[in-house]
């Protein structure tokens, strides 16, 4: 079979590292790719927004790729599925009107009350309630307060807002400011829940549902979760904490009822449905859904599942998934995002990459590349997150160690990365 990835991100990077083992594949191309996807597929660059999709398809005809597997959510919810199916192509990932799912945060609230799925308590401001936004925030006492932008911002559209002024700054970025454009025409404001967050994400064929093993994320900068929000620093999985009464609850509170409730909408469902869920006070609550894989997630979750991933992603998007559970090694995964300097405010490049080499073929640590690309025959950064080290282990204690001994070997100026990833997860073996 030929596949082509769409994407250039860690989590991409995993998903061809997976694919690549696939007994039944032939060739891998990515679009646009990065420097570690170069080393096991063809990296070809064309542009992957919008206005590009034609290009894409163009593509994927001459090569005669036999399947599409979609990684980031905005070509996911500006329709490239809708695009594909149209020209009788196969491609893994939900349609336009499934993605609103991670598209509109004012969709799925509603969604989720309508079906009477758990979610923290919250009300939803239209732009011209500007007034009344302001003043409900300024009868709240109880801090922090979580504000969300309606619509995809990059990551930087939820505010875990510490006090008024903070979360009014919250709304103003979006109302006022037209920060996120469209995107930030409506917001929620909600309470925030204490507890833990974890990840569960399933393969979906429009008709059934396959959760796979939680993952837990790290989505501050600096350790023990402080600093400004980012994509993702690190994860691990499996999550100790979610244990399997826990697990059934999630699946049966929040999972299923989602699914067969779009099901009742019509709304068919094939790709990666990504829960963020927070488990407080024992009970899971829905913070969010996604409608692809998540990154860094991703790193941890794969490398943990014995089938072969090829065959289950067409079956999805042929809507023909076969199996009823999925294998996984017992084996402790975790991941740590090595980050390039100024990261999350900003990103620097070129700086070159040293210590790579020694990881190459090697199955013990695996490096998946996210911003990076080659000039001059060397590997340099390109971005925010750059890299992502993992590692598995029968305890998370050296799957720990086995990482961070790697990640020392590796540079680059400005380097950051937590040391924190997993401990706690360490902690409770
Ligand atoms: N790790 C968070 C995300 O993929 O959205």
């Amino acid at each position: 079979m030929k596949v082509l990835i769409i994407g250039g991100g860690g989590r991409e990077h995993c998903l061809a590292w997976k694919i690549s083992k696939s007994p039944i594949l032939d060739k891998i191309y990515a679009i646009p790719g990065n420097a570690g996807i170069s080393e096991i597929a063809e990296c070809i660059d064309i542009n992957i927004s919008r206005n590009n999709f034609g290009e894409i398809i163009k593509f994927a005809k001459s090569k005669r790729i036999d399947l599409t597997v979609v990684g980031p959510e905005a070509p996911l919810v500006d329709g490239i599925v809708d695009c594909f199916d149209k020209e009788g192509l196969k491609i893994f990932g939900p349609d336009k009107k499934a993605a609103t799912i991670e598209g509109s945060k004012v969709f799925t609230r509603e969604f989720m009350q309508r079906n009477s799925i758990p979610i923290p308590p919250g009300i939803i401001f239209e732009k011209t309630d500007y007034k009344e936004a302001v003043d409900y925030i300024k009868k709240r006492r109880k801090y922090p307060l979580v504000i969300k932008a309606d619509g995809l911002a990059a990551g930087k559209g939820v505010v875990i807002a510490e006090s008024e002024e903070q979360a009014i700054e919250a709304v103003d970025d979006c109302f006022i400011k037209n920060r996120f454009g469209i995107s930030g025409s409506k917001v929620i404001v909600e309470d925030f829940l204490n507890g833990y967050e974890v990840s569960v994400l399933c393969l979906c064929d429009g008709k059934k549902i396959i959760p796979m093993a939680p993952a837990q994320d790290y989505k501050r900068i600096f350790d023990n979760d402080r600093g400004k929000n980012t994509g993702g620093m690190g994860s691990y999985s499996p999550v100790p904490l979610v244990d399997d009464v826990i697990y059934r609850q999630i699946v049966n509170d929040i999972i299923l009822p989602t699914y067969n409730s779009m099901l009742g909408e019509n709304i068919i469902y094939k790709g990666v449905l990504y829960a963020g869920i927070m488990i407080s006070d024992g009970k899971p609550y829905l913070l969010e859904y996604n409608c692809r894989f998540g990154d860094p997630e991703t790193q941890v979750i794969i490398p943990r599942l014995k089938d072969d991933l090829l065959p289950l992603l067409l079956e999805c998007s042929e809507g023909n998934l076969q199996r009823q559970e999925l294998a996984w090694d017992e084996n402790k995964c975790v991941c740590v995002v090595a980050a390039s300097r100024g990261y999350p405010e900003s990103s620097s490049s070129g700086d070159v990459i040293t210590g790579l080499d020694d990881f190459r073929n090697n199955e013990e640590v695996l490096i998946f590349h996210a911003g990076t690309k080659i000039v001059n025959g060397k590997v340099v950064t390109n971005g925010g997150r750059v890299l992502g080290v993992v590692s598995k282990a029968l305890t998370f204690r050296e799957a720990r160690e086995k990482v961070y001994s790697a990640i020392e070997k590796i540079n680059f100026s400005g380097i950051q990365y937590r040391r924190d990833i997993a401990l706690k997860a360490e902690g409770s073996e």
